[in-house]
């Protein structure tokens, strides 16, 4: 079997894995990243949009900001949409002045890419980790399967950042790791159009057939989701079905219609959230999506993600440079605490949010909870500074 030798072996090159080897590369710091799919699959894959703003920070600061800052689009506010009313939160008003960055997760992914390619730092691939080996030992190892067949990465540490179906969180020994699991009795249809969004700012709307979201990716292409039954599937959802819903869920007296478009992409994802405790087993460090999922609603699961990653990146640099460890043995519980945060304040969103057919009970709570999220000061606060930059409270 072919061997290969670096200092960080990351496996995945999803955003986080993507991220952790340019900070770590621009330290002098020797990567290996390995990836099941091919480039142009990672490049393609439609999904997170909402970058918030000290995540944004984080991205430039790696040096990976050029196009995000030119391209990306600066939003001052949400609206949420309740009993056929728009209501307003002015983000920056309520979170000291910050925004966040409307910016593809694809688009993150390929500036990265790009990057990495030019400096020559090795990025694999069509290469899928098999197994993780010798995780308590000084020397851990990735087995990996790749073009020109088997392949071992010898490491000093691995970054797990394959996500939710990879195999770095399946390393952990069952006597040391918990997981902490729920699943939404939804899932979220998402369309990608090529439509202008009808109006400037993201859209949370909640209406009896459902919840429905308004989001875009640039003044030529708008991003979609509605609420629907955690079994159905895209056949049963026409396009015109598709439009004729979200102008249903998101029509107020005033505003005007949606805009139409063509359907570039769709797909159908669950709503679930997982914690995945602790983050490191021995000298394996789980980021992203590896460990934990949040419900979109929130808009919060890259952004953990890259948060994941500042701290490991901290972390691994203390180590290298001969500061100690105290960074890398805090790593676990440093994260945990913001994910419990996002999972909590994803959560709340997620509930408001999406009504249940036939519980007046439930339903009355969630409106008298929306109410209260955009009527009262100290709650807009609250949601306002969650959704900006979680890190800030
Ligand atoms: P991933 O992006 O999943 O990357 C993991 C990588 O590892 C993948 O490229 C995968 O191919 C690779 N891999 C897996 N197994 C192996 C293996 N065995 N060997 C090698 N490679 C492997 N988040 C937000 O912050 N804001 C949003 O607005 C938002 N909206 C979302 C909307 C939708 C519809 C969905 C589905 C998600 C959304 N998210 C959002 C969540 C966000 O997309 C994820 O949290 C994010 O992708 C996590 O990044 P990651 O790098 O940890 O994992
Ligand atoms: C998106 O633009 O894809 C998006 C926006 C907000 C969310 C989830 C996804 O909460």
């Amino acid at each position: 079997m072919k061997e290969i030798r670096t200092q960080v072996a990351i496996v995945g090159a999803g955003p986080a894995g993507l991220l952790l080897g340019q900070l770590l590369s621009r330290e002098g710091i020797d990567t290996v990243v390995l990836e099941q799919r091919s480039r142009e699959y990672v490049e393609r894959r439609v999904r997170a949009g909402v970058i918030e703003f000290g995540v944004a920070n984080l991205i430039e600061a790696a040096g990976a900001g050029e196009r995000m800052r030119r391209e990306g689009l600066i939003h001052h506010g949400i609206e949420f949409r309740f009993d056929a009313q728009s209501h307003r939160i002015p983000l920056s008003d309520l979170a000291d002045g910050r925004s966040i960055t409307v910016y593809g997760q694809q688009e993150v992914v390929k500036d990265l890419v790009e990057l990495r390619i030019a400096s020559g730092a090795a990025l694999l691939f069509d290469t899928d980790a098999k197994s993780l080996g010798e995780l308590t030992e000084d020397r851990p190892f990735v087995d990996a399967t790749g073009p020109d067949g088997p392949l071992r990465v010898r490491c000093d540490f691995v970054a797990g950042c394959d996500g939710s179906f990879g195999v770095a969180h399946r390393a952990l020994p069952a006597e040391v790791v918990r997981r902490h699991e729920r699943t939404y009795p939804f899932s979220w249809l998402g369309i990608l159009a090529e439509a202008p969004p009808a109006t400037e700012e993201l859209i949370y709307g909640r209406h009896d057939r459902g919840f429905a979201l308004y989001s875009m990716r640039s003044p030529t292409l708008s991003r979609l989701y509605l609420g629907v039954g955690p079994h159905e599937s895209l056949e049963q959802w026409s396009d015109d079905r598709i439009w004729e819903e979200i102008s249903l869920r998101l029509a107020t007296d005033e505003q005007p219609e949606v805009l139409r478009g063509p359907i570039l992409d769709r797909g159908i994802t669950a709503m679930r959230s997982i914690v995945i405790e602790p983050m490191r087993y021995g000298r394996l460090f789980l980021a992203g999506d590896a460990a934990h999922i949040v419900p979109p609603t929130g808009a919060k699961g890259m952004n953990l993600a890259l948060a994941d990653v500042r701290v490991l990146f901290g972390a691994m640099r203390a180590h290298f440079r001969g500061e100690g460890d105290a960074l890398l043995e805090a790593y676990s519980a440093t994260c945990l605490e913001r994910v419990w945060r996002a999972e909590e304040f994803s959560n709340y969103m997620t509930q408001m949010l999406h009504p249940v057919a036939d519980d007046g009970f439930e339903n009355g709570v969630q409106l008298a909870r929306l109410r209260q999220a955009t009527r009262t000061r100290e709650s807009s606060i609250v949601l306002a500074r969650n959704y900006v930059d979680l890190n800030s409270l």
